[in-house]
């Protein structure tokens, strides 16, 4: 496993929630990148409740002289007690366009942490705004387009689909994470129209949700609830989807959620 990155197309499908979420359960030491250049930190402020202040984060890395992989441990932060750690996106959206020259090198920083035994989640906005990770994107282990079922989501995503399949922008590994399926669509419905796999589908929780992206009190059930079961089963998938890329067995399958 290494670099999974993590966008969307239109609306506000649930990537930060998704992202958020995974590296919350996420079975071995994993670092969280906020590269969504809309800025304002959706973590700091949701997840975090504003209590956490902003530190050091990807613009710091960017300013700085020293080396990517050097500084990487010194910004990330812990999250509770969890085994991730996370990184803090722009303050503006005007800071983005800084960020362009980091995004090559970042993901250089980010591939080699799989020596020590860390993955990283990359939450990247929304494609195509303006300083949008692009790079990373492009050579991620796995660049999951996070989707909606309804046709408004899925008609955004069919031309970012259409161009990462035909290389345009260039995606080594394009498929989609699917949240809330059967509203109205299923996963296979969706993967044909779009024409990519579907590698994960997460559950349509608005309670549990508001725990990661607004930092609500914590309900009955949580750990059990249909978001985290989700969470926990897209894992499962993603991580079989790379054991499979690594022990060569050919092109990656369709999940088996459809
Ligand atoms: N699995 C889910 N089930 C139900 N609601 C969800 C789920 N994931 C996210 N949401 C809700 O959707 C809204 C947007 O979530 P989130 O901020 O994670 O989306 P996003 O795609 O990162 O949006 P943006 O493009 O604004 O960054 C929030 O109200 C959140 O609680
Ligand atoms: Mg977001």
């Amino acid at each position: 496993m290494a670099v999974v990155a993590l966008c969307s197309a239109s609306g506000s499908p649930g990537v930060t929630t998704t992202a958020l979420g995974m590296a919350l359960l996420w079975p071995r030491p994993v670092l969280l990148v906020e590269a969504d250049p809309t800025g304002g930190s959706g973590i700091l402020a949701g997840y975090f409740r504003g209590i956490k202040s902003y530190g050091q984060g990807l613009v710091e890395l960017a300013l700085s002289t020293e080396d990517i992989a050097d500084l990487l441990p010194q910004v990330a932060e812990p999250v509770g007690s969890s085994a991730a750690s996370f990184i803090a996106g722009p303050r503006t959206h005007s800071q983005a366009p800084a960020l362009t020259g980091l995004w090559a090198p970042l993901l250089r920083a980010l591939q080699d942490l799989e020596a020590t035994g860390q993955d990283a989640i990359v939450d990247c906005g929304r494609l195509g705004l303006v300083g949008w990770p692009e790079p990373l994107l492009a050579e991620a282990d796995l660049s999951l387009i996070v989707c909606r079922t309804h046709l408004p989501a899925v008609a955004a995503a069919r031309s970012w689909a259409e161009s990462a399949r035909r290389g345009h922008p260039t995606w080594a590994h394009p498929a989609v994470m699917l949240v809330g399926e059967r509203q109205p669509y299923s996963a296979r419905e969706v993967s044909s129209v779009l024409g990519l796999p579907v590698h994960a589908v997460i559950a349509d929780d608005p309670g549990s949700a508001a725990v990661l992206h607004r930092g609500v009190t914590v309900p009955d059930r949580f750990d059990h609830g249909p978001l985290v079961r989700s969470l926990q089963a897209a894992i499962s998938a993603i991580d079989a989807v790379m054991r499979t890329r690594a022990e060569g067995l050919g092109v990656e399958a369709m999940s088996d959620v459809q």
